[in-house]
């Protein structure tokens, strides 16, 4: 548990009956065009599982985790007959329990704007021990250009408590810090428009393990 949990509210979230499925992501197109065929991924919340199954259609082998345990039950129920594609409980800000050098890419979309920046630096550390030399961390994470930022009290830069729902939004700046240590061929993209139906910025960022 880190000091600005979001697990409850999470689970408050989803509530006791099943989610519909969110539609497919669009960033998925742009990462399916930068993977290998049979890449292994890593999936960090993985919410409906959704982008999991996109993944896993192009023939990939995928292991989609959450740490909401009736979300990665509903997926498993809904996708488990998927040989390439397993669902897991696990939680994106402590160890990943899978060896040195395990995946061709990580793939997390919306998912690492929630931890303060210490948190976040130790993620991006283990995301890249998990990455095979040259695989492939695929983000998309809120940025200062959505509605939402500025609301509520600034508890770091860039990160807001909102009546106990935490955002830390990524600017383009703050996302190639994060990866100058250990990671080459930093693409970033800035985009406004909708996401889940609502008005919003982010980026998007494709780099490879050094
Ligand atoms: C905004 S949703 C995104 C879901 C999915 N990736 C999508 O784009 O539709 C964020 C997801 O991250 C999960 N999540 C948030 N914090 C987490 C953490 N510390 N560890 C594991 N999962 C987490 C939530 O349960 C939720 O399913």
């Amino acid at each position: 548990m880190t000091e600005h949990d979001q697990r409850d509210l999470w689970i408050a979230n989803y509530g006791d009956t099943p989610v519909p499925p969110p539609r497919t992501s669009t960033f998925v197109t742009t990462c399916l065009a930068r993977l290998g065929p049979h890449s292994r991924i890593l999936e960090l919340g993985c919410g409906g599982g959704t982008d999991a199954e996109a993944f896993a259609g192009a023939g990939h082998e995928v292991v989609a985790t959450d740490f909401v345990p009736a979300v990665i039950a509903g997926n498993r129920e809904r996708l488990g007959h998927l040989p390439n594609l397993t669902f897991a409980i696990m939680r994106i800000d402590q160890p990943y329990p899978y060896g040195d050098a395990t995946f061709d890419a990580v793939y997390a979309h919306l998912t690492l704007h929630y931890f303060d920046h210490d948190i976040t630096t130790s993620i991006v550390a283990e995301i890249h021990r998990v990455l095979k030399p040259g695989g492939w961390l695929l983000f998309a994470c809120k940025s200062p250009d959505d509605p939402s930022f500025g609301k509520g009290i600034e508890i770091e830069p860039d990160m807001f408590d909102f009546h106990g729902k935490v955002r830390h939004f990524f600017s383009e700046k703050y996302a190639q810090h994060l990866l100058t240590k250990c990671f080459t061929d930093v693409e970033i993209q800035t985009h406004r428009g909708k996401l889940y139906r609502q008005r919003a910025g982010w980026i998007t960022v494709a780099a490879r393990a050094a």
